[in-house]
């Protein structure tokens, strides 16, 4: 009994210790993890509680015996840490926490509070940098914890990484490695994204996945996404000045020695200090700039970090508290297909419900086919879903083992393609060529009339109150609106005719709709839905033109001569202007009194921040051009095509190409948008 026990036992490790090595290869080598960390960390502790059960089972070479994988063959020069770079245990609730207080406090034979230092567990790629004789000399990522990759060329340009340590108050030591995490502030890997996905290439999982990617590029490097990184400093590995008893003494050094330290590290009493931080860090995890999975709990005196110790994988005198996972797996159960203003079919995956850093989410849009297509997303599958911070759910990525068991089930989950007809009109649907969108092109389909409706009456454009979701469908399903200018023919009394529509209600929105026709020639221009123009664009073109007529009347050539706008903009403006049916519209419009006054020329500030300074903006930012140009000029600045020496700063965003030589050879000042920010 006891020996097929322990068969069972070592079969179960051996393929626990197969998965694990395989997931630490797809995670730490080629970044593009298989399993969300909460699955990995499932299969490490089931391996680690089977080797404790059965210590005869644990081999030398187990995944619970080692940190990372090994780094042979990827492309970078290898080298040894002086010291291995250890991972850390975890604790995933109070009650784990509590009992490594315990733990340590009994080998410590204590029963008082241990004085901790609680800091936040950074989300990014752990390296070490080693300063010989104060000079950076080669930066290492963990690679397996004993040996790691060279990365050194690649370090030297994120800015937060000092090339040398200050020689005053003190000459810093002979020797010296820094530990810390390469991370991606989420402004940062927000714009890397959007940038990515704007030259169709995949966007990254998460910003620490961007992190690691970004420092292990090989070729064709791109200095602005490395430029982007952040290197944040948490332990002092060698080189700690005999003055220091405490980790909070490392960590002051490491300031004095200008690294970034994260500002939210405390010190704290106990274990209910440290369950304390937890909670007061997990509440403002999403106001963060940089990402976070929970917080590393280190004893703080050194001395007893001495004494305690540490395993063959993680210190005993630390331990990492972690956040509840913002990337969960669930199922996808169907695909609904929503229809948009513009005809834009959008499919959004329905899921079976599940939380997600701390709410529940049921959908998730999928954009396109293309995107589709990319992550070859089936009904059926189980993906991992992400929600970080305020951004909405998006599906990461197809668990494929999960859909190879399904299948073997005798599931058939095949490809998926958006529909053929319209799902509100039934209409063909379109794909044209070097679109990513597939469209319903029936201008009569009331999905379209229903979401422009929708669309005219919201804020940013001519804001009718009352006008809300469910009014629209009535009015439209009711025969009373048509097309847009029929709300303002609208009465009381065939509004009163509708099924759910109060006297008050009803006298409400003609009351309201009577206040909307008052405008503004910016808010009118959102409001006629005219594709790619958004709220920047409108302000630019009523700005440049000053009112309606000559906007109507302009060439696509006038048009794109505006900084900031471009060729696609350009021609949809004419395009729009030149529909015969848009025009009618436009003059049925004005004739039931919609009005506005026109515009005068944008007032710029002469006492702004930025007087005097020239820009050139160049790359892809994360916003318009025309957004930026905008500000600067609100700010007193000017923006000007190209680059002289008397350009004060060029703007670089993603891709940035030959101006970022130029302004180097020019000697022009080069920022990026956070740099341009903080300009501001
Ligand atoms: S101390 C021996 N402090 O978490 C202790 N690690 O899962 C070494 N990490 O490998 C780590 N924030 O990459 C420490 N404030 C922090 C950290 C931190 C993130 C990472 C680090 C480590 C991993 C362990």
């Amino acid at each position: 009994m006891a020996d097929s026990e322990i068969e069972i036992a070592g079969s179960r490790v051996g393929d626990l210790s197969a998965e694990i090595r395989r997931h630490n290869s797809l995670y730490y080598r080629e970044d593009r993890p298989e399993v969300t960390d909460a699955e990995y960390d499932g299969l490490l502790r089931e391996l680690r509680s089977l080797e404790e059960q059965y210590p005869e089972l644990r081999r030398p070479d187990s995944p619970t015996q080692r940190v990372g994988a090994s780094v042979a063959g990827t492309g970078f020069a290898t080298a040894a840490h002086k010291t291995p770079m250890l991972s850390l245990d975890n604790a995933m609730d109070a009650d784990e926490m509590r009992a490594f207080d315990q733990r340590i406090r009994r080998m410590l034979d204590r029963d008082d509070d241990l004085e901790y230092m609680a800091e936040p567990k950074l989300d990014g790629s752990a390296v070490e940098l080693v300063y010989r004789d104060g000079r950076f000399s080669q930066g290492l990522t963990r690679g397996d914890g004993r040996v790691g990759e060279d990365v050194s060329a690649n370090l030297r340009q994120i800015p937060s990484i000092p090339d040398a340590l200050p020689e005053s108050p003190e000459p810093p030591p002979e020797f010296v490695s820094v530990r810390g995490e390469v991370v991606l502030p989420l402004e940062a890997f927000r714009t890397l994204n959007a940038a990515r996905r704007a030259r169709e290439l995949e966007p990254f999982a998460n910003p620490r996945n961007a992190a690691a990617g970004s420092l292990r590029q090989i070729h064709d490097i791109d200095l602005l996404r490395l430029r982007s990184l952040e290197f944040r400093a948490y332990a002092l590995a060698e080189g700690t000045p005999e003055a220091n008893a405490s980790q909070w003494e490392n960590l002051e050094t490491l300031r004095q020695w200008n690294f970034l330290v994260s500002p939210e590290c405390e010190t704290c009493q106990g274990v209910d200090g440290a369950i304390r931080f937890y909670a007061k860090l997990l509440a403002r995890r999403s106001d963060l700039d940089v990402e976070i999975d929970g917080v590393v709990i280190k004893v703080n005196p050194l001395e007893l970090q001495h004494t305690l110790g540490a395993l063959s994988r993680s210190p005993r005198w630390a331990i990492a508290y972690k956040f509840p996972p913002e990337q969960v797996a669930t199922r996808i159960e169907e695909i609904d297909i929503q229809v948009g203003r513009t005809g834009a079919l959008t499919p959004v995956a329905k899921l079976d419900p599940v939380r997600v850093g701390g709410v529940t989410v049921s959908n998730a849009t999928l954009h396109n086919q293309d995107e589709i297509n990319r992550k070859d997303i089936r009904v059926g599958d189980t993906v991992v879903v992400q929600r970080a911070g305020d951004v909405i759910p998006q599906i990461v990525r197809v668990l494929l083992a999960e859909r190879e068991g399904r299948i073997q089930e005798g599931a058939s989950l095949k490809p998926y393609s958006l529909p053929s007809a319209c799902p509100i009109c039934g209409g063909a649907t379109i794909r044209l060529d070097g679109e990513s969108v597939t469209r319903c092109p029936n201008l009569d389909c009331p999905a379209q009339l229903k979401n422009n409706l929708r669309h005219l009456a919201g804020r940013g454009a001519l804001d009718i109150d009352g006008l809300g979701e469910k009014i629209v469908d009535l009015l439209v399903e009711g025969g009373l609106v048509g097309r847009l200018s029929d709300l303002f023919t609208l009465e009381t009394e065939s509004l009163r005719a509708l099924e759910r529509m109060g006297e008050k209600s009803a006298a409400n929105l003609i009351a309201s709709l009577e206040r909307a026709k008052k405008t503004s020639l910016p808010r009118f221009l959102i409001a006629l839905g005219i594709p790619h123009v958004g709220a920047t664009m409108a302000e630019v073109l009523a700005h440049e033109f000053g009112d309606l007529e000559p906007l109507m009347a302009a060439s696509a050539a006038e048009i794109e001569e505006i900084e900031g706008v471009g060729t696609a903009i350009a021609e949809s403006v004419v395009r729009f202007f030149a529909d015969s049916s848009n025009a009618a519209e436009i003059q049925r419009l004005r004739a039931l009194g919609v009005h506005w006054a026109p515009v005068e020329a944008v007032a710029t500030d002469t006492q702004g921040k930025l007087r005097g300074f020239s820009f050139v903006l160049t790359g892809t930012l994360s916003s318009p051009r025309a957004e930026f140009k905008q500000r600067i000029e609100a700010a007193g600045g000017k923006v000007v095509g190209s680059l002289s020496k008397k350009t004060r700063f060029l703007v670089a965003g993603e891709n940035p190409g030959t101006k970022l030589q130029k302004a180097n050879d020019l000697g022009v000042e080069i920022v990026d948008e956070a740099g341009l920010e903080a300009l501001f």
